[in-house]
């Protein structure tokens, strides 16, 4: 990039955005990625006033007053509340390059595949409601990919799976383009909801969606991994309805975790099942990667590699992987113009 162009883009107010179930990322060319922060909100009930978003706000979930409503307005890595999504968007907007002046951003954005045209508009739109003169997107599969650093503009398969918070895509990527795919809406929200289930009816305690994160993070695991310690978890004895502190064995939680990593190494499967065969060959000797925050599940990959005797590696930083993609799309538009959608 020469001197010039880099100087202008100081100025420019372009943005790329990673717009998860989970976590929002947002990325500037002058300040690297400048958002990285939970896709909550904290509301006023009454006045939907916003109160906290972010980090702040995923704090107070499940600890908040009647007033104030704590909401995730994407589910299923899609907008499940559209002004309570614009305001998350204009509040990050607004921390990654100041209040709006009379030059507006234009927006990449990265969305899951296996979304209808009627959930793009909505990211569209909440992008527009929030100040973005111009939108467009890119599928989360193929951000996941760059930001791996798979060579996708070649003629070669690529095959990355992105585990999320509210989706799990696999797709082989070959020249810009996707030749095969699978999109479960079971990933890591899925997790935390089975956690809580299984300590709610093996332990009667009852604990809320950030403990149930916590434990997953903490003791987790796809397969038996060896060392992993018990854990003193406090929380609500649902039996004499007063707090306590219960000790979760690891392996309780290896067993609520073995349905939806079941179904990730499922939709792995199905996809090889539909590579053709060059692109295969090439899976074959390169191995798959994982991207996402559901990537770092303890014994994930070990339990893909042995389910389909390919090699499994994470991509660096999986949580930024997406972002980090979306970004050198934006950056790169000409060596790239083919993974945009309209
Ligand atoms: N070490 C870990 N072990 C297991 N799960 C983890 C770990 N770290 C983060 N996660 C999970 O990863 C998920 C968030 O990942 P990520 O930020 O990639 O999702 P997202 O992009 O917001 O969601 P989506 O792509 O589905 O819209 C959360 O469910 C979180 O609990
Ligand atoms: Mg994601």
């Amino acid at each position: 990039m020469g001197l010039w162009q880099r100087f202008l883009g100081l100025f420019s107010k372009d943005i790329a955005m990673d717009l998860g179930t989970a976590n929002t990322l947002l990325y500037t060319r002058a300040g690297g990625i400048v958002v990285n922060e939970p896709s909550v909100v904290a509301l006023d009930a009454q006045t939907r006033e916003v109160l906290a978003v972010g980090h702040e706000a995923k704090r107070a979930c499940g600890r908040t007053p009647g007033r104030i409503r704590t909401v995730r307005p994407m589910r299923d890595g899609v907008v499940a509340d559209f002004d309570v999504a614009s305001l998350m968007i204009i509040s990050f907007i607004r921390k990654a390059i100041g209040r709006l002046g009379l030059v507006k951003p234009s927006m990449l954005i990265c969305v899951p595949r296996g979304i209808t045209q009627v959930e793009k508009k909505a990211v569209i739109d909440a992008a527009l409601a929030a100040g973005a003169v111009k939108v467009s997107l890119i599928e989360e599969p193929m951000a996941a990919a760059i930001g791996a650093g798979l060579p996708v503009t070649e003629p070669k398969g690529s095959l990355i799976a992105d585990i999320g918070g509210g989706t799990s895509e696999v797709a082989v990527i070959t020249l810009a383009a996707v030749s095969a795919s699978q999109s479960l809406r079971t990933a890591g929200d899925r997790m935390n909801e089975l956690v809580l289930r299984m300590l709610r009816e093996r332990y009667r305690l009852d604990v809320g969606e950030n403990t149930a994160e916590r434990i997953k993070i903490a003791i987790g695991s796809a397969m038996p991994v060896p060392g992993l310690e018990d854990m003193q978890v406090a929380g609500k004895d649902l039996v004499a309805g007063v707090p306590r502190t219960f000790t979760v064995k690891a392996e309780d939680v290896r067993e609520a975790l073995a349905e939806p990593v079941e179904e990730i190494a499922g939709a792995v499967m199905r996809t090889l099942e539909r590579t053709p065969p060059e692109l295969a060959a090439d899976i074959y000797s390169n191995g798959f990667c994982l991207a996402g925050g559901g990537a770092l599940l303890r014994g994930l990959a070990e339990l893909l590699c042995e389910r389909t005797k390919l090699r499994v590696f994470l991509a660096e930083d999986p949580l930024t992987a997406v972002l980090r993609g979306t970004a050198k799309a934006m950056l790169n538009r000409q060596a790239f113009q083919d993974v945009f959608i309209a």
